[in-house]
């Protein structure tokens, strides 16, 4: 008896973790702004956590966001442009989402994965 309540702690205890985890990730959206932007449009291959699916990353090339090297030898106006024009496997989003939106999804959404330093 004893076992099956230390069992259910312990099941409670995980269901309460990823549930903490779930709307961890839910949360973007929630952020509110360009974020519910980012989460409509390109949190399918971007994900919440900016990395990309690792299958993503091979196949597809899909840069991770949070990779410092990346985030250091990339300016602002490449990555606008790639956005905007598209880039192989990226659609573009010139007209479907405005200048400012796609200038915003860079310099807030992309970079907030890892602050540029100052230069
Ligand atoms: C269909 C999947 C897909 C969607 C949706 C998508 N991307 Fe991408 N993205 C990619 C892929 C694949 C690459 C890698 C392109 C390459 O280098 O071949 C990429 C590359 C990028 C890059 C790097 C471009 C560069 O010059 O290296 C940025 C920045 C980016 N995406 C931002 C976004 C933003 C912002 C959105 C939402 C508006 C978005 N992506 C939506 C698949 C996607």
């Amino acid at each position: 008896m004893k076992k099956i309540a230390s069992f259910t702690g312990i099941f409670i205890f995980c269901a309460a973790l990823s549930f903490g985890c779930n709307s961890k990730q839910m949360a973007l959206s929630e952020k509110g702004g360009i974020w519910e932007v980012y989460e409509r449009e390109c949190q399918k291959c971007h994900r919440a956590n900016g990395k990309g699916s690792l299958i993503g990353r091979i196949i597809f090339k899909i840069p991770d966001f949070t990779n410092t090297k990346w985030q250091d030898n990339v300016s602002d106006s490449r990555l606008i442009i790639s956005v905007a024009n598209g880039k192989r496997k990226m659609p573009g989003y010139k007209g479907k989402l405005t200048n400012e939106e796609i200038v915003d999804l860079v310099k807030i959404c992309v970079r907030s994965y890892y602050p540029p330093l100052d230069k």
